[in-house]
């Protein structure tokens, strides 16, 4: 028999929305099929937690910041731990970007608490030694939040998660997804340009063009219409290549 894999999915999303948590989480096991998984301008599913830091209530927390929420495979491994330090060591910059980071893995309490102790004593890691984790590390047992933010790629690992960072606004909407294999260890110049670019897009509405960075040209929203097509190219202040292809400075 053929199954239409499209159809099912459609089904499963169309039901999605009249299960709680617990029965959305218990359907997909059950029928070892697909999900839904969070996309680019959903709001983030919500959850409670256990963390380093205590209780989270995920994102009502974090109410007005925006979130960094991202998953490693293990605690004590060794791209985990050089990602733990490179965080940790962007955590003041991050906090002063209004952004706060929350990492999660499906280890325990313990091995999380045993694993940034052992950091902070034991590893020195180009130049950096000492290093303090400064941010909650949910911890993941059950895989409840894994499965709910498709962090675990069955294809990659089925018993951990891959490295996925998802970055929300402060009105808790998704705007942007990264997704890393288990071998690759994460870009933080990319993450925090991430941050700063969805934060000048909003702040002016604006569109960032490739590789851009702090201090480069912005790019203005294309014209939808033919008379502001001609406009466009009459406006003051903007280097324009074509209609639809303009600069600015901010
Ligand atoms: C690591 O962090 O080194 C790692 C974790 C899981 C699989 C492969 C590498």
């Amino acid at each position: 028999m053929v199954v239409n894999l499209a159809n099912i999915c459609n089904l499963v999303v169309q039901k999605s929305d009249r299960l709680n948590l617990k029965e959305k989480l218990d359907y997909m096991e059950n029928n070892n099929t697909c999900w839904s998984m969070p996309r680019i301008g959903d709001q983030a599913p919500e959850f409670r937690a256990m963390t380093t830091h205590g209780k989270l209530n995920f994102p009502g927390d974090y109410a007005g910041k925006w979130k960094i929420l991202f998953s490693h495979p293990a605690d004590f491994t060794p791209v985990c731990t050089t990602e733990f330090i490179a965080f940790a060591k962007m955590q003041q910059e991050f906090e002063a970007l209004n952004t706060q980071l929350v990492g999660l893995s499906v280890d325990s309490l313990s091995s999380h608490i045993d694993w940034v102790r052992n950091i902070q004593e034991k590893i020195e890691w180009e130049g950096n030694k000492n290093v303090e984790i400064g941010f909650p590390i949910i911890v993941d047992l059950s895989k409840t939040v894994s499965k709910l933010y498709g962090m675990i790629m069955p294809g990659e690992a089925n018993n951990a998660c891959v490295r996925a960072v998802f970055f929300i606004d402060p009105s808790d909407k998704i705007r942007a997804i990264i997704y890393y294999p288990l071998v690759l260890g994460r870009n933080f110049d990319e993450i925090k340009r991430v941050i700063i670019g969805l934060q000048t897009a909003d702040a002016h509405d604006v569109a960032l063009p490739a590789n851009w960075e702090p201090g480069k040209d912005v790019v203005v929203h294309y014209p939808v219409t033919t008379a502001e097509a001609q406009e466009r190219v009459k406006e003051e202040g903007l280097t324009c290549h074509e209609w639809y292809l303009c600069s600015k400075k901010l």
